[in-house]
């Protein structure tokens, strides 16, 4: 028999959601007249806008067309797309980037997944705690990490708490580390990182010439003027940073993929014998090599969320579910929860009531109220003691879920 990759057996048992997918499942067969409310998941449930939409069908019938017809396209992305985000997403920010440092992919889950590819296995790696799994679960699966703890904490990782006493905005590593994640607006605790502490760790990546993978996949909820969407906005960051983004949250491509990730030329990292090496000219490597770029109609519909139209239609859709965070918020609150995020962020995190860790406010939520949620220790060991609620649900599921989670009654 062939030998597999032993770091696999150091992972925990299943990946996050499919656990409470089965959980949810077991509850529904056991209680089938439970009308259950998923506020879990990240997923969104309003339909593509109507311009992505004529975009998609156009170029779809481009492809029925033999004058018209695409085979293989440009592995980094079509330059009608690339063009379009270089303009809208960064130029009007004050950022100019090029479009061979932009690299459109099928999601920002494989694309902070897969970075780590072409770094070296000797990195030392942080995460802030709680975190998205994908950045813990890829290190793992690489061999960067040991075994898990009793705390649920990978020996070799350094772990950055995100807790209530630094708001949610974790300190910098005390020492030496190569590869950072960060996430801002934050999945999972919703909080954003200011420009003042963007800034301090762009300082600290050029200092320790560290680089920073900075997932910006929920940058469109941004409310306050004055947080970074991205951050190229930080001086010095195009020497220290690479950024995700996605349309996935904004324009609902969730089932449609759609992402780009940018990797600037001025970017370096070193062999072993430390010379300097072009970041941006591995990942074109990696990129070409591992993928055939995202089909033609999926990039037409992606490029439609940057016309007049569909800005406005993308700018509505971030309304109204932002509009959901805020009932969660103010639901919650009333009802006695200590929430926080859902203000530059389509999640909340909200304190477990006392008495009650993570996964048992998950079970007592989904048998009680017919909601899921998701329990914060499934986001790591600074999560515990909390729980995320997502905003991207249909309003009347939103307002329900907020009057059900108000009258469960937990221990005073
Ligand atoms: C989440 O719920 O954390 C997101 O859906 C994860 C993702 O976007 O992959």
């Amino acid at each position: 028999m062939a030998p597999i990759n032993e770091h696999y057996l150091k992972l925990k048992a299943g990946y996050l959601f499919p656990e409470i997918g089965r959980r949810v499942r077991a509850f529904q067969e056991n209680n089938p007249q439970a009308k259950i409310i998923r506020l879990g998941i990240g997923d969104v449930v309003r339909p593509l806008p109507s311009s992505v939409i004529q975009s998609f069908h156009a170029a779809v019938d481009e492809m029925g067309d033999p004058k018209a017809f695409r085979g293989y396209g440009p592995e980094q992305g079509y330059p009608f797309l690339i063009d379009a985000i270089l303009e809208h997403d960064f130029k009007a920010r004050g950022v100019t980037l090029k479009s061979s440092e932009i690299f459109v992919s099928d999601g920002s889950k494989c694309d902070t997944g897969n970075i780590q590819e072409i770094f070296g296995a000797a990195c030392r790696v942080a995460v802030t705690d709680p975190v998205y799994p994908v950045y813990v679960d890829t290190q793992v699966m690489a061999g960067r990490t040991g075994m898990i703890d009793a705390q649920g904490r990978y020996e070799g990782l350094t772990y950055l708490p995100a807790t209530e006493a630094n708001g949610f905005s974790p300190d910098l590593p005390k020492g030496k580390i190569d590869l950072i994640y960060l996430c801002s607006p934050n999945n999972p605790t919703g909080a954003v990182l200011t420009r003042a502490v963007l800034q301090r760790w762009v300082d600290y990546a050029r200092q320790n010439r560290a680089v920073i993978f900075f997932d910006a996949a929920y940058e469109a909820f941004i409310t306050d003027p004055a947080i970074p969407h991205s951050i190229y906005e930080i001086a010095g960051a195009e020497e220290v940073a690479i950024e995700f983004r996605s349309f996935s949250k904004t324009a609902g491509f969730t089932g449609t993929r759609c992402a780009y990730l940018v990797v600037p030329e001025a970017l370096k990292g070193e062999d072993a014998s430390g010379n300097p090496v072009s970041i941006n000219a591995l990942w074109h490597r990696r990129h070409t090599t591992k993928f055939n770029g995202v089909s033609y109609p999926v990039q037409r519909a992606a490029a439609a969320c940057y016309s007049p139209e569909g800005k406005i239609q993308v700018q509505e859709t971030v309304a109204y579910y932002l509009e959901n965070a805020r009932l969660i918020r103010a639901g919650l609150a009333q009802a006695g929860f200590s929430v926080s995020g859902g203000v530059n962020a389509p999640y909340l995190w909200v304190k477990t009531p006392k008495g009650l860790d993570s996964w048992g406010t998950f079970d007592k939520i989904l048998s009680e109220a017919h909601v899921v949620i998701t329990p914060g220790s499934g986001f790591g060991p600074a999560g515990e003691g909390f729980f995320r609620i997502s905003a991207f649900g249909l309003r009347e599921d939103v307002v329900e879920a907020v009057t059900r989670l108000s009258a469960v009654s937990f221990v005073p």
